[in-house]
């Protein structure tokens, strides 16, 4: 992908690329506290960063059902609405609170196929400043193993810049 943000360039190598889009994400959501307009904007910049990824989107706690994830704002083919606590790989990574790195996701026992040309994913854990669960990041790719241990570190620290700060409450 040549131009992901307008007419900013992104580096090709994986880490400098995270890093750009870390910057240029904070530099857009500063002095933005809603929650879903960062979300949004978060799920639309990872899209437009990777021509691989798939899917970029949140699916949060709901807060009638705290044991229960409902999408959030997402990038991508239609996601189904609703996941369990402990079902397919958002609900793991939102019972375990830790990221899943799955290369096969038709692998993964109990994976939710919302779309069949999903071939590898990455979740995240999203927390508020206080250290709560509020959702998670899913990031689906159509290429298998797509996603490593540089992966699992940048969206861990661009959902960290991105919701768990102070500030943010
Ligand atoms: N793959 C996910 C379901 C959500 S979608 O892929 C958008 C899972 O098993 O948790």
């Amino acid at each position: 992908m040549a131009e992901a943000f307008n007419d900013l360039i992104l580096p090709e190598e994986k880490t400098a690329r995270y890093e750009a889009l870390a910057q240029e994400i904070a530099a857009v959501l500063e002095g933005e506290r809603n929650l879903t307009a960062r979300m949004a904007t978060v799920a639309s910049m990872l899209a437009a960063s990777f021509d691989h990824f798939f899917w970029t989107g949140f699916y949060v706690v709901d807060p009638e059902k705290p044991d229960e994830l409902v999408v959030g704002p997402y990038q991508g083919t239609l996601g189904c609405l609703r996941i369990a606590f402990g079902r397919g790989v958002c609900g793991t990574a939102a019972a375990t609170g830790e990221t899943q790195v799955v290369r096969d996701v038709h692998a993964f026992p109990g994976h939710i196929a919302c779309d069949a040309r999903s071939a590898s994913e990455i979740v995240v854990p999203v927390f508020d400043s206080e250290g709560a669960l509020i959702a998670v990041l899913d990031v689906d790719s159509d290429q298998k193993a797509a996603f490593d241990q540089v992966d699992a570190q940048w969206l861990q620290t661009l959902v960290q810049q991105s919701f768990s700060r102070p500030e943010m409450v």
